[in-house]
């Protein structure tokens, strides 16, 4: 049988803005019994038609865990598979009504790893229904959740202490849970915390008053969910961020997207916040015709009096109420990924309709779930919660989360696999980025590469430990200085004595070593010079920053590629032996990765090339470059 159906997305949005509209997510561990929870929401609230209930019936039978009872579980569980798998993967919004208001949930699965999902379904809600399990109090889990609540901007939470039903609805184990989730939430700054003893399974509190919990007064979750305030956001200034440029054809040109905060209406003074540049709105095209104006949540086309330079990416904002730009901010950022999280690594990051590079400068600190405590940390794991620098490639129209959920959140994602690797929230801005400006320097590259008479370049040779870089880089240099060129040798060994002597061979002191040079090899090239760099660089994400950085053109990638065994053997500083007896703990090659380039400009064997003929085929690359 097919999962319930339940009402689209489409179905959903025609409420948007609505007044009478709540947005809650429930977060829970597995087992909580999450599901069954929304299920009998969805239940109660009469919104399951009377054909889902019998297949419901049926296939409680046959799937249910609940005996004879209806598995409410099943009307929430989504798909087969993840049902067959025992745990839900995806956020899946659910909407249902009363007579009194109507809701949205976002069920977010409990497992440890999808952090990610509670993080999306939480940007959106106004209240977090937080799951315990009575008969096992309060887990890391939970505390992570509720932390991650907090962090999202949600002030109203309820605490579900759930199968009271297990405990003989004790009320000292109900107290007991509630004080010590008051003490633990207490510094996160929620407006209301109401905890409440329930059932899901057996309904009680749930629509009606349990008569099995006399010593509660307080509400069921229907009539909390029924009536708790929520207030929205009414903005004054306007933020729309531009989704794609229309042009159906060549007289229309029109910026679409969606107003994601305030209102605009036919005539008022926009202004491009990268560039400054300001226009009238002269029509709100929308798919009913022309609007005179726009509110948030409207998806819209707007067509300014003027031709100026609009494209995806940039955010418009009324021009009296303008918006920020920074290139360095304070954030805390909520790791998702299992790969480390790396100060200097570069990634993407996503804010509104923006994308650009960025990497984490510092980790200020990373908070302790279970104790709020702030711990000194150097690369960030799986659900790590830390406050870190960051700054961007360009800058980002950005404001605080707790000012803007459009312009305050972002996402992570990694430059090689395309994940999503975290989440986070923006603090405020450094003033240094609005302190430091580049300086316009009278003698430029091309005049220093004139009095040079050949051109600025990089050379970056990268292979194992022992494949003969510092070889090749060092005869290629002699080749090159003979030939009238100014060039310059930054290798490994050496650079690690001076610029980098704070640097060893962790992932994240490597990412760290190869940004340096990548930096150095660039001002170098800057400054006219052919730069050969020898360094291991084992990490493709890194070698492709330094291509950015320094320019593909500029740039020939040397992938020597001696075979690992050859470099044994030579193992000439011994450091393999030493690698092979333990005594290394993260020999690139033995116990650290190194990943091969894919599409290196020259590839050499150093075990069947002699370095003669090595140099002939380099310097013959470089003239052609
Ligand atoms: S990189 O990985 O960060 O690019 P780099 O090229 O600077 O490394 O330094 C590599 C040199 O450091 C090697 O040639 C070797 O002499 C020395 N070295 C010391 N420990 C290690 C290690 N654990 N892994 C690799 N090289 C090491």
């Amino acid at each position: 049988m097919s999962a319930p159906t339940e009402l689209s997305m489409a179905d959903v949005l025609p409420l948007h803005g609505s007044q009478d509209l709540l947005r809650f997510i429930t977060c829970g561990s597995v087992d909580d019994g999450k599901s069954t929870l929304i299920g009998r929401l969805l239940w109660d609230s009469q919104q399951l038609l009377e054909d889902q209930v019998q297949a419901l019936r049926d296939d409680s039978k046959k799937h249910g865990t609940q005996g004879k009872e209806i598995d409410f579980a099943l009307l929430v569980d989504g798909l087969a598979a993840e049902r067959e798998q025992g745990i839900t993967i995806d956020v899946a919004y659910r909407f249902f009504a009363t007579a009194r208001r109507k809701f949205i949930v976002a069920d977010t699965p409990g497992h440890e790893q999808y952090t990610r999902n509670m993080v999306t379904g939480a940007s959106t809600a106004d209240v977090a229904i937080v799951l315990v399990d009575a008969s096992v109090g309060l887990l890391t889990q939970t505390r992570r959740h509720a932390f991650l609540v907090s962090l999202m901007g949600i002030r109203h939470v309820v605490l579900a202490i759930n199968k009271m039903d297990q405990m003989g609805f004790s009320e000292g184990t109900f107290r007991r849970i509630e004080a010590a989730f008051t003490a633990f939430a207490g510094a996160l700054g929620f407006e209301s915390i109401t905890a409440m003893p329930i059932s899901a399974l057996k309904g009680d509190n749930i629509t009606q008053p349990s008569p099995q919990t006399p010593w509660y007064q307080g509400p069921t979750l229907m009539a909390y969910l029924e009536s708790v305030p929520v207030k929205k956001a009414v903005s004054e200034r306007l933020v729309f961020p531009v989704q794609w440029v229309n042009r159906p054809y060549a007289l229309f040109r029109g910026f679409s997207g969606t107003v994601a905060e305030g209102s605009v209406k036919v005539g008022d003074e926009v202004r491009v916040t990268a560039s400054g540049e300001t226009a009238l709105v002269s029509d709100i095209v929308t798919m009913d015709g022309s609007w005179a104006q726009a509110s948030a949540g409207d998806a819209v086309t707007l067509c300014l009096d003027r031709p100026i330079g609009v494209s995806r990416g940039d955010v418009l904002a009324l021009s009296r109420l303008p918006l920020e730009m920074s290139d360095q901010f304070e954030a805390t950022v909520v790791w998702m990924h299992a790969d480390e999280g790396l100060i200097g690594r570069q990634y993407d990051l996503k804010t509104s309709t923006q994308w650009t590079p960025v990497s984490i400068t510092e980790i200020k600190h990373r908070v302790a779930v279970d104790t709020l405590a702030h711990e000194a940390c150097r690369s960030l794991q799986l659900n790590d919660i830390a406050v870190c620098k960051l700054a961007t490639t360009r800058p980002v129209v950005f404001d605080a989360y707790e000012r803007s959920k459009t312009l305050g959140s972002f996402i992570l994602v990694d430059r090689e696999s395309q994940s999503t690797v975290a989440a986070g929230m923006m603090g405020h801005g450094l003033r240094r980025a609005q302190n430091v400006h580049r300086q316009a320097l009278t003698v430029a590259r091309h005049d220093r590469e004139r009095l040079n008479a050949h051109k600025g370049r990089v050379v970056w040779f990268t292979g194992l430990s022992g494949s003969g870089k510092s070889t090749l880089a060092n005869a290629l240099e002699v080749a090159l200085h003979a030939q009238g060129v100014r060039t310059y040798t930054l290798d490994g060994d050496n650079v690690r004595q001076g610029l980098n002597r704070d640097l060893g061979f962790t992932p994240a002191d490597r990412v760290e070593n190869i940004r340096r040079i990548a930096e150095v090899a660039r001002l170098m090239m800057d400054a006219g010079l052919v730069v050969l760099t020898a360094f291991i660089s084992p990490y493709k994400r890194e070698r492709a920053m330094a291509r950015d950085l320094i320019g593909a053109e500029n740039l020939v990638e040397v992938y020597v590629n001696t075979p690992l065994a050859v470099c044994e053997q030579r193992d000439v500083k011994g450091l393999y032996q030493k690698a092979r007896e333990g005594k290394i703990p993260n020999m690139t090659g033995v116990n650290s990765p190194y990943e091969a380039p894919e599409s290196a400009d020259v590839t050499l064997d150093t075990s069947t090339i002699s370095v003669a003929e090595s140099v002939k085929l380099l310097s013959k690359r470089l003239m052609h470059c």
